[in-house]
């Protein structure tokens, strides 16, 4: 029997190629809106193309349809390939590829024409919104069908941390989007004043933390070992590292709502929590970068492991960076500025996007049976990507730090010392670094569609069964 009839390929297949897709669509708006904080005349007076509509738009492209397929392609493969056995409700799961799409499609037309509810990261009105619900309990039936049948008694690390974002996604999801409905395409959030605001970075961080992260762990647990072709660190840290974290994530929104009408004592707590957070993310750090003791030289070798194992060291920066913002007085200066901004695309940039891509250069040749076209491509995009990166985040730290100590700059009489305007004039060459950085990022991942379009396309079929997974 082949491997294409054990295990059900399609859906992965499928989900694997709009992952390239959406990342070149999602960054692509990312660098235009981009240019347009450079360059605002670039919006052209259209109130489709104005920065407030496409940035939401860039926001959903590239969590949601980037990230979102990412990791709908690798958890449907990896819980087949470790739970030996094919995937439950097969129809079910393909319904999931196409409702996803739709949720994207009708993403991509209701946010330009100015269609929101508002919601950082839930801008989607109601109607979607239960599309999403549908779809969701459809991936959840699918997967946990999957667990339930499996041939290993064993359920590998890598499965927990689907399973912990499956479920919590569904959850906060379900919470946040509570609405009632004025129209077909208008809705009132459920929630009023503090209560709402709470609510909604409840499922902010959560989203962080259980989207942006639990499911990308997922993906180091699985293909760090495979790449690297050695045992995970250490089997008991990991779940140590599962526990602790899904625990401590679940307290520390408030740290998105610092000097707001929330009473004090919630603020601190999300602060504390936060601080708390650091040891079990750097312990997910320390056993996904140890996986490759011994064999640290495959790094000179191997463009595509350095991609995952970057990846790691940008997530251990950023869950570093990430407590120290949480600090309330750090967070006095950080709030509303590029500071901000810097932390997003550092865990964006360099740990989602990062560990997506190398994800799908090990998946994508392995899932239509090709050799991958050409390392010396992997090589060029790995470095372009990681300047565009450094580009990226250095210039948004410069530019935050400085806004934030011009706006509290104040002359001996108490009077500012800086009007709101020099700050702006102050942001534009970090706002012009920024884009360039972005630009390289997007160009580098065009590289990769390039090189993938070229193995898929080629003629270097391989017979060599897929490795077995790891336990
Ligand atoms: C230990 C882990 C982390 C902690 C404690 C943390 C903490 C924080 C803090 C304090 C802020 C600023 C809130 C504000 O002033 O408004 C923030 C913003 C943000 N962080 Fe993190 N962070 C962590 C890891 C990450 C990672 C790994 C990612 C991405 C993959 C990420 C994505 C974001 C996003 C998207 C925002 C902006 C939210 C918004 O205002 O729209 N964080 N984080
Ligand atoms: C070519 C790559 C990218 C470029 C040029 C880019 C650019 C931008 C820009 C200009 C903003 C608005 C910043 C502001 O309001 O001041 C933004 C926001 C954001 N981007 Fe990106 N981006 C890119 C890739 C990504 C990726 C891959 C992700 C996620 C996986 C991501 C997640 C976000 C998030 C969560 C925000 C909102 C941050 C907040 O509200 O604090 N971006 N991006």
């Amino acid at each position: 029997m082949t491997q294409a009839e054990t295990y059900n390929y399609k859906v992965v297949r499928q989900f694997a190629i709009m992952t390239i897709v959406w990342a070149i669509v999602g960054m692509a708006v990312g660098v235009y809106i981009a240019a347009e904080l450079a360059w605002p005349a670039l919006n052209f007076d259209l109130p489709w193309l104005t920065y407030s509509r496409l940035r939401p738009l860039h926001t959903n492209a590239v969590i949601f349809a980037f990230g979102g397929s990412a990791l709908f392609a690798t958890s449907y493969y990896v819980v087949q390939r470790t739970c030996h056995v094919r995937l439950y409700a097969e129809r079910l799961a393909s319904f999931t590829f196409w409702g996803w799409q739709a949720v994207i499609v009708l993403a991509a037309i209701t946010l330009p024409l100015g269609i929101t509810t508002t919601k950082e990261y839930a801008e989607l009105e109601w109607p979607i919104d239960i599309l999403i619900t549908v779809v969701w309990l459809s991936y959840a039936v699918v997967f946990f069908g999957t667990l339930a049948k499996r041939r290993i008694r064993h359920i590998f690390v890598a499965n927990w941390f689907f399973s912990a974002f499956i479920l919590t996604v569904a959850l906060l999801h379900v919470v946040n989007s509570a609405a009632v409905p004025v129209g077909f395409w208008k809705s009132y959030s459920l929630y009023a004043g503090v209560q709402d605001a709470m609510v909604q970075w409840w499922y902010g961080h959560n989203a962080v933390g259980f989207f942006l992260t639990a499911g990308f762990l997922g993906i180091m647990y699985y293909f760090v070992p495979k790449q690297a072709n050695r045992p995970i660190y250490s089997y008991r840290l990991s779940i140590v590292h599962f526990w602790a974290l899904v625990f401590t994530y679940i307290w520390a929104g408030p740290h998105h709502l610092h000097y707001t009408a929330l009473p004090d004592w919630a603020q601190s707590l999300g602060m504390v929590m936060s601080l708390i957070l650091l040891a079990p993310s750097w312990g997910g750090m320390i056993n996904g970068i140890m996986t490759l003791s011994g064999a640290w030289e495959k790094l000179r070798t191997d463009p595509v492991l350095r991609f995952l194992i970057v990846s790691i060291s940008f997530y251990g920066m950023s869950t570093f960076e990430g407590p120290m913002m949480s600090i309330k007085t750090v967070n006095a200066l950080s709030h509303y500025t590029d500071w901000t901004i810097g932390h997003v695309h550092s865990g964006a940039l360099g740990w989602v996007a990062l560990i997506s891509l190398g994800a799908m250069y090990y998946l994508i040749p392995r899932l239509f049976g090709r050799e991958l076209y050409s390392l010396k491509l992997v090589e060029v995009h790995f470095w372009v990507a990681t300047v565009g990166i450094v580009l990226y985040i250095t210039a948004m730290w410069v530019s935050g730090v400085m806004q934030g100590l011009m706006w509290r700059a104040v002359n001996q009489d108490g009077t500012l010392t800086y009007s709101f305007v020099e700050s702006v004039q102050a942001m534009h060459p970090f706002y012009v670094i920024r884009f360039l950085g972005g630009l390289a990022f997007l160009a580098g991942t065009v590289v990769m569609a390039y090189n993938l379009w070229k193995t898929v396309a080629g003629a270097k079929v391989v017979e060599a069964p897929i490795p077995v997974p790891v336990h």
